[in-house]
């Protein structure tokens, strides 16, 4: 068997992403025939952490309309790799800053084209808009996807809610209040993520990565909460609404923008105290009457790896 390449590409802020990756990975490093080449995501202008509250807002106009901030060139190899495995983090329903700067990027023009994609989310628990942004990204590069893995933040929506805002404010992740869990992603999960390695490592060895189909299916790769769909299709409605407004004041960090920021956020409790409620409640009464429908989003979401869970068996705890 020849050697086989696998192209990693990912950034992380608090290195979260980076420990999930390893998991995912180190099945990989078991056989000497396959070689991983890791490249991480540098942005000329470092974003901070813990965020303040209004730099961290005054992002979401450019997250939710995909402007690549500038990042480092990414050193060219001459490598052909047989895959691609692409972690990401979302921010504002979209795929994070550092990664859309990637997926625009030259390097990802000459090496993502016609390639196997494997994309890798680990977020706080809304991630579907980003993934078809994130598909849509991936056609204009000739890409293909051919799984989509997602872990999310313990807990219930509404605890990471609080748990992750907290996270990104002050850098705490311990438990709070004596009733909220850990902030991100669970430990167990994250451990247990390897799962996948460990599929992809088997499907390499057999170049299943050649038949343009899922490697990771049967795994529970992802679970979409039917809860989320109507919101973030909502929230994206209502993030590209005001941020076409915002970026028509002035770039990224202005302090123009401070102002009109500093309404939407009004804006945006004043909705989710009264609005929110309501909707959820609507929502769930809809959910119950177009039952096929919501099932078939569900279905459509969660390609191309599914929620199905037949090769877990084969592949959890395989170390
Ligand atoms: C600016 C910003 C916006 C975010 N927006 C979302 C979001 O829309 N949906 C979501 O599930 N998580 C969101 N998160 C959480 C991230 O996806 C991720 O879980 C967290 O930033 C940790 O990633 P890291 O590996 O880069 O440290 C956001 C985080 C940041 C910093």
């Amino acid at each position: 068997m020849s050697i086989k390449k696998v192209l990693v590409v990912s950034y992380s802020q608090t290195g979260q992403l980076t420990n999930l990756t390893d998991s995912v990975l180190f099945p990989l490093y078991e056989k000497k025939d396959i070689e991983v080449v890791i490249k991480s995501i540098r942005p000329k202008k470092a974003y901070p952490f813990p965020w303040d509250f209004m730099t961290f807002m005054d992002h979401f106009p450019e997250s939710i309309y995909l402007d690549p901030p500038e990042i480092e060139e990414i050193e060219d190899d001459e490598n052909d790799y047989d895959l691609v495995i692409l972690p990401y983090q979302v921010w504002f329903l979209s795929p994070s800053l550092p990664i859309t700067a990637f997926l625009k990027s030259e390097y990802a023009k000459k090496k993502l084209k016609d390639k196997p994609i494997i994309t890798l989310i680990g977020c706080r628990n809304m991630w579907v808009m980003a993934q078809e942004k994130m598909k849509i990204l991936l056609k204009e590069l000739d890409a293909k996807l051919i799984d989509n893995i997602v872990l999310i933040d313990q807990g219930s929506s509404f605890s990471t809610f609080f748990t992750t805002t907290r996270w990104m404010m002050t850098g705490k992740k311990d438990r709070w209040l004596g009733i909220f869990p850990y902030a991100g992603i669970s430990e167990k999960d994250i451990k247990n993520a390897s799962r996948f390695g460990w599929a992809i490592k088997e499907a390499l060895e057999l170049d299943k990565e050649k038949n343009d189909s899922p490697l990771c299916s049967g795994l529970k790769a992802v679970n979409v909460d039917e809860k989320l769909i109507k919101s973030e299709q909502i929230a994206t409605k209502s993030f590209s609404i005001w941020g076409k407004l915002i970026r028509k004041v002035g770039p990224l960090g202005d302090a123009k923008r401070k102002p009109i920021v500093m309404i939407y956020v009004i804006f945006l409790f004043l909705i989710i105290a009264t609005i929110v409620p309501l909707n959820m409640l609507i929502q769930t009464i809809m959910r119950k009457v177009n039952k096929e429908k919501v099932l078939k989003q569900k279905e459509f979401y969660a390609a191309p790896s599914g929620n199905t869970d037949e090769r877990m068996k084969d592949f959890l705890n395989n170390e």
